[in-house]
């Protein structure tokens, strides 16, 4: 189903008239909907009465708050581009970004470098891409090595490109206190040495959050500062820095001057439709543009990217340092909400609720993935087993159902025996 928007000078107010013209009982009633300027009165918006010299666009039904993702806990790349993401598109600049042509493209790394305090940024398409072309700009050639936790997605889950694009080897970091790396850790895997059978560690990769917990900015500083004093770069997976700062862990600017480069994701919690951004310093993102370039990265008409995680970042993140005004912490207080739930009907959870997931401890009730899942399905919300990860397109009714499945699981789904795994899967 489609429908039929007048657009004068919307972004800021799309999304606001959006979410009254695209609520569900609106949708199901109204085949076109008329938006226009943010002063004129909603009973004229009710009628359908196209303002004089509006354009008249037709978007998918599906780019309409809250969007396909409402009923999705199953992770926060589900997330979907609103409107005011889709009418910053239809306004962008269309100039080549590979000749570094295209003033969006320009403007927004250059707001990007600013917000962050790095001397620079780089567009890339996805949280992947950022990781692998920063490792291999800092890292020169074997034998090296990527100090890292074992969980981290840049060994997990990015197709083992540290072998194939950095041919590093890679030296696992388990944390002490099960949550977060601390100094002590880093200090007893390390390998600092020029003895030739060892492969020296050249970057030390943190991830932030990581399953949704927080590494605390003074653990931060410390490994940060050894890194330097022993001549080891620092990577940052800052594909959801932003919940860590919203939580109020520290600003983006404290978190990143502790590291060489950093990568942040605008496709997940922010909810734009593509791209994450590099930063760092100039020398060094001049070479991550060049190995960009060599797989295939090279963006033409990139302001269409830009646009959209520009709307991502000041309406979604926020336009406060540590995102106020944004939506990631009524995200925090939902997964609180469901922690809660889950407590209160006797479920224990296996990591603390920090940000925007949550994790159920389903073997300790006796509980597998495929109930969680199924249970979800016909009560009407998506799950994939322990982790719930919430978004801001996550609808009040969603809890109100996932009670519901939780309300079955813990009282009187017959319960398994049997060992119980967390759920695996490709949702990331
Ligand atoms: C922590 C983390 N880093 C990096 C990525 C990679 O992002 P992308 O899917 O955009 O390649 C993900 C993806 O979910 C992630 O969770």
């Amino acid at each position: 189903m489609s429908k039929t928007v007048y657009c004068q000078k919307p972004e800021a107010y799309l999304d606001t008239l959006s979410s009254v013209v695209c609520s569900p009982s609106f949708s199901s009633t109204s085949f076109h909907y008329t938006l226009y300027s943010f002063m004129l009165p909603i009973q004229l918006i009710m009628a359908n009465i196209p303002p004089p010299q509006a354009q008249q666009v037709t978007v998918a039904e599906s780019w309409c708050s809250p969007g396909p993702a409402a009923y999705d806990l199953r992770t926060d790349t589900i997330t979907t581009p609103t409107l005011a993401m889709l009418q910053a598109i239809a306004q962008t600049t269309l100039m080549d970004d590979v000749y570094q042509e295209d003033p969006t493209t320009n403007e927004f790394e250059k707001f990007m470098a600013d917000l962050t305090g790095k001397e620079d940024s780089l567009l890339v398409l996805s949280g992947t891409m950022g990781n692998q072309i920063a490792l291999r700009s800092l890292l020169t050639q074997p034998p090296h090595a990527v100090l890292c936790h074992p969980r981290s997605h840049i060994v997990h889950s990015e197709a083992g490109g540290v072998a194939t694009l950095s041919q590093a080897s890679v030296q696992f970091c388990i944390p002490a206190n099960g949550r977060y790396l601390t100094l002590e850790d880093i200090k007893r895997d390390v390998v600092i040495s020029n003895n030739i059978h060892v492969s020296p560690t050249r970057v030390i990769s943190l991830e932030n959050t990581l399953a949704g917990v927080i590494t605390p900015l003074e653990e931060v500083r410390r490994i940060s500062q050894f890194a330097r004093a022993n001549g080891i770069k620092m990577h940052l997976d800052g594909a959801r820095l932003w919940e860590a700062v919203a939580a109020g862990a520290g600003s983006l600017t404290d978190y990143l001057e502790c590291f060489d480069t950093a990568q942040m994701c605008f496709s997940k919690g922010l909810a734009a439709p593509i791209g994450s951004i590099l930063v760092g310093p100039k020398t060094i993102l001049e070479h991550c543009r060049w190995v960009r370039k060599s797989i295939g990265g090279g963006i033409r008409q990139a302001g269409i990217i830009a646009s959209a995680a520009r709307v991502a970042v000041e309406q979604n993140f926020g336009r406060g340092p540590s995102g106020e005004g944004g939506r990631l912490r009524d995200t925090h207080t939902k997964a609180k909400q469901i922690e809660k739930m889950w407590l209160d009907r006797g479920g224990i959870t296996s990591r603390p609720v920090e940000t925007n997931m949550v994790w159920l401890d389903l073997p300790h009730s006796g509980i597998t993935a495929d109930q969680v899942v199924r249970v979800g399905k016909e009560e009407g919300v998506k799950l994939m087993g322990g982790r719930i990860v919430v978004h801001h397109q996550v609808v009040d009714e969603a809890l109100v159902r996932l009670e519901r499945v939780f309300e079955r699981l813990l009282a009187s789904e017959k319960k398994t025996n049997g060992v119980v795994h967390e759920g695996q899967s490709v949702y990331r």
